[in-house]
């Protein structure tokens, strides 16, 4: 495809390129334009066996992005072809015909029935916060009397024709690989993946038509604790969901002829058996005997004789949905460099930090038990490790050689947080290889940046690997110590994940969570899926501000990546109910400092207008506060902070609210929820904001977040943000932020007039700062500013959490400066950094009406900035003092120092 052509790219259904899953019966189409031009208008046509069953016809306004299907509800488990056509400024395109088919869309559409096979319940083990912080957690019983082996459950089928076409749909209580004829189905990792099991559970779709024969089949599953009866959470607590191990699919066949029948877990008699695994764990671990198991076991014909017999149950089929998005995978294989060999001992480094798990070629006597334990770090000493607090600290794979000549081993139902793994084993053996096989949620990568400065390159690198490593089914705040969704961690990442990756099915996938778990008072956890025994007694966190918010940050964040509308309605009830909960709450109760103090009528007015109560992480892991301590009177500071936090987030919540109800039409909320959102704001000035500027609560974190939600009157603004900057500078130019308002940072003082102030605090490399990590060697993003000390001392701090990674998105809008000023990037700002320490930039961001790229070099003699908008966008191209309206297509800018300064862009469309 040339620049110029008139052709239509990226086809999608559901945000999908041919899917055989679609989710929905009314589903949305997506494609994108390429040539400089502007559609006008289109047409879509759905087909069923050659019969349209909608036909659009010529709509005369834009299409491409989120077209919603017009027509009768579409049938489950069918096949559809559909075709478009689009009018453009420069004419009219051809028909580009694709396909898709949906998968079960109602849970009535389940005739199978739960496989149970004969298994010991799952040990329950439930610790509290308490016990962590007191080192109490945690069983001294040795793994393999406290886990459970994976299962494998075999199942013949007999089909009566020639095949044309298999649909298998699965899903399990516990993780699970599915296996038909012999045969893996396929490379998804950990299905059906992590959700709020109590209400949903999803299903997989899987075509199976090339597996499957006339005869007799074998359908096998090997059933694994996961998330559902494993180790979970921080405190590693398990069987939160249940403790028992089940599995469901169903099999829906065509044969030649055009009979098609439907073949249910639950129609024929089921055996069970342990195969190798003598336990597996998704934290913890898991052990396999390659001696023990059987071969075939899931091959027509195999007799499972001695295998026990498998119950059947019908219960609980109703939450079963339809997994929609990307599966986990094994995204990339690292090979890893030896640091040390000697007594028995091999220390590996894969010199990157991941999620995954090692895979060994050995050599080796039968009986041979090698053990791979695992860490993100090394001591000063270059001795390995142990950064993880709490019991899922020993994360161990246990390898129990056959004797085979060369023997391959990667764990199956596990995987870790590391970057150096230790072999130890009771007899010598040979290590022919050590591979880190990376693992995560297998999203598309969205975005390339590349800039002069190495460390900002490597910096930018470590957020990629901390985005992979954390979005692995659910986003997660670490992929080691606590795998958790914490709700805030997404919440301050949100722009950056989605500006690097196309994270719209994934997030949308755990937004549909978040809703499940909301509390019946409107208020959201601050883990989802919620972990049933954290054993945060609900009043203390129940719900904390910048963590629950990710209800109303995280939708609104999709809706200016993706422009995709369905996200608002979808969220809109959700977000509502969580600004209603903190209205209430306001009401109810004042903050703690001021119970029982004597307050004017209108300060009380005030406060009970704000939700500024409750526990709150407040700016969690800005570096004062992890100086404060209790004793020394520390914890006050937390705590107002806490309130104004609380405030703040409460006050932009409801405004964004507000915003939300006008981009869906709903105007009379809109007016409701922006009324409520200025009296807070009132309330918030006339109670935090003092009459020279300042704030209560005088952080660095406070002033950065009521200047980015505009919480300061306008005449006050200034003072305000010399105080911020005052308070930088008298920290010795150093940030002092935590995870709510680093994302805001750099920003409030570069549009407040303070860029050179932002660059210096960017390319700090001392602590607390992003490029230190990069000088200490880091390959991910750390968990805290200072998680290795500048003489290597590591801490116990997790070295992979993408929170402080956010400033990535500030890269990509400043830097190299290219920022979407409406949804979707149909509206677009690019203005490159010209004057930093930056002397080039290149770098690309795919979105949802095509690349919008942009490279510029500077030097002595000359700047020079070229880029290109794709159809359906306008621009602004803001350099050298200028603003110039840019179109779709090439545009470029010079200026020589001599001078001349020429701006070109695409010529309008005739
Ligand atoms: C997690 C965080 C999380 C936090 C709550 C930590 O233990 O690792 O990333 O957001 O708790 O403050």
């Amino acid at each position: 495809m040339t620049p110029d052509e008139l052709v239509l790219f990226d086809l999608t259904v559901e945000h999908a390129c041919d899917p055989i899953d679609v989710a929905s019966d009314q589903p949305r189409f997506g494609w994108k334009l390429g040539g400089a031009a502007h559609q006008t208008g289109y047409q879509l046509v759905v087909e069923c066996n050659g019969q349209p069953v909608w036909d659009s016809e010529q709509v005369r306004v834009p299409g491409g992005v989120d077209v919603e299907y017009g027509g009768p509800p579409l049938a489950s488990d069918t096949d559809y072809v559909w075709r478009t056509r689009v009018w453009t400024d420069r004419g009219v395109t051809s028909w580009h015909v694709r396909t898709f088919s949906t998968t079960l869309l109602h849970s009535s559409d389940w005739q199978a029935a739960w496989l149970v096979p004969a298994q010991l319940p799952t040990l329950k083990e439930h610790y509290s916060i308490q016990q962590i912080i007191d080192h109490t957690a945690g069983s001294d019983l040795p793994a393999a009397d406290r886990l459970r082996p994976p299962l494998q459950v075999r199942q013949d089928v007999t089909l009566t024709g020639e095949v044309t076409r298999a649909r298998l749909f699965a899903s399990s209580q516990g993780i699970n690989r599915l296996i038909v004829n012999g045969e893996e189905l396929d490379d998804r990792l950990f299905e059906p993946g992590f959700d709020t099991y109590a209400k949903r559970l999803s299903f997989s779709t899987f075509d199976v038509t090339s597996l499957l024969s006339e005869g007799d089949n074998a359908v096998g599953m090997i059933l694994a604790d996961g998330w559902w009866a494993g180790r979970v959470g921080i405190t590693g607590s398990s069987a939160q969901w249940g403790d028992h191990l089940a599995g469901i699919w169903q099999l829906s066949v065509t044969y030649r002829d055009g009979r098609r029948i439907v073949v249910g877990s639950g129609d024929r008699p089921a055996s069970s058996a342990r195969g190798g695994w003598d336990y597996s764990d998704l934290y913890i671990g898991e052990r396999y005997d390659a001696r023990a198991g059987t071969d075939g076991w899931c091959l027509p014909g195999f007799a499972p004789v001695g295998w026990d017999r498998v119950d059947t149950r019908t219960d609980g089929r109703e939450i079963l949905i339809p997994f929609t998005g990307e599966p986990v995978r094994r995204t990339a294989t690292l090979r890893s460099r030896l640091v040390r060999q000697g007594a028995g001992e091999y220390l590996l480094d894969l010199e990157q930090v991941i999620a995954g798990r090692l895979r060994i070629t050995v050599r080796a006597a039968e009986g041979t038990c090698i053990s791979i334990a695992h860490t993100e770090v090394l001591d000063t000493d270059g001795k390995f490790f142990e950064n993880i607090l709490g019991p899922n600290k020993d994360q161990v794979d246990i390898y129990i050689c056959r004797g085979d000549e060369v023997e391959v081993y990667e764990p199956s139902f596990t995987f870790h947080g590391f970057r150096y793994a230790r072999l130890t084993a009771n007899h010598p053996f040979e290590l022919d290889a050590a591979d880190g096989i990376v693992i995560g949620t297998d999203l598309r990568p969205t975005a390339e940046l590349r800039t002069s400065d190495g460390r900002v390159n490597r910096f930018h690198e470590n957020v990629l690997w901390s985005q992979r490593g954390n979005f692995f089914s659910i986003p997660t705040d670490c992929p080691q110590r606590e795998r958790a969704g914490w709700t805030g961690d997404l919440q301050v990442f949100i722009d950056t994940a989605a500006t690097n990756m196309d994270v719209r099915q994934f997030v949308e996938r755990w937004m549909a969570n978040v809703r499940a778990e909301q509390f019946d008072d409107g208020g959201i956890p601050v883990v989802v899926p919620a972990i049933p025994a954290m054993d945060v007694p609900k009043n203390v966190i129940q719900t904390a501000a910048g963590w629950s918010d990710a209800v109303v940050f995280v939708p609104w964040s999709l809706w200016q990546h993706y422009a995709d509308i369905r996200v608002l309605e979808q969220n809109f009830a959700a977000m509502r109910r969580w600004v209603d909960f903190q209205f209430e709450e306001a009401e109810r109760q004042l903050p703690e400092r001021l119970q029982g103090r004597n307050l004017s009528p209108s300060q009380d007015a005030n406060h009970r207008l704000m939700w500024n109560t409750g526990w709150q992480f407040a700016d969690w892991l800005s570096p004062s506060s992890l100086n404060q301590t209790e004793d020394a009177g520390g914890a006050v500071k937390p705590r107002l902070e806490g309130e104004v936090v609380a405030a703040a987030f409460h006050a932009h919540s409801t405004a964004l609210v507000a915003e939300v109800a006008e981009v869906l039409g709903r105007t009379e909320e809109a007016s409701q929820y922006s009324c409520r959102a200025a009296r807070i704001r009132r309330a918030i000035a006339e109670e935090y904001v003092l009459p020279n500027g300042q704030i209560l609560l005088d952080s660095q974190g406070c002033y950065v977040l009521a200047l980015a939600f505009d919480l300061i009157p306008e005449h006050l603004r200034p003072a305000s943000i010399a105080r911020l900057v005052e308070l930088i500078q008298t920290n010795g130019v150093r940030l002092d932020t935590g995870f709510l308002s680093t994302p805001y940072l750099l920003d409030v003082l570069w549009n407040n007039g303070e860029k050179q102030l932002a660059r210096d605090l960017f390319w700090r490399t001392s602590p607390p700062s992003w490029l230190y990590p990069v000088t200490m060697g880091a390959t991910t993003v750390w968990e805290n500013w200072e998680a290795v000390r500048a003489d290597g001392t590591p801490t116990l701090s997790s070295m992979n959490h993408y929170a402080f990674g956010c400033v990535d998105d500030w890269i990509y809008r400043r830097q190299l400066g290219i920022a979407p000023t409406g949804p979707g990037y149909s509206t677009i700002r690019i203005e490159p950094d010209l004057s930093g320490p930056l002397t080039s930039a290149r770098g690309t961001i795919e979105t949802v009406r095509g690349p919008i790229s942009v490279t510029w070099t500077r030097d002595e003699e000359e700047t020079f900035v070229e880029g290109h908008l794709p159809a359906d966008t306008a621009g602004v191209l803001v350099v050298g003092g200028h603003t110039s309206q840019l179109l779709p297509g090439p545009f470029s800018y010079r200026e020589r120092s001599r001078g001349t300064k020429v701006v070109s862009s695409a010529p309008a469309s005739p």
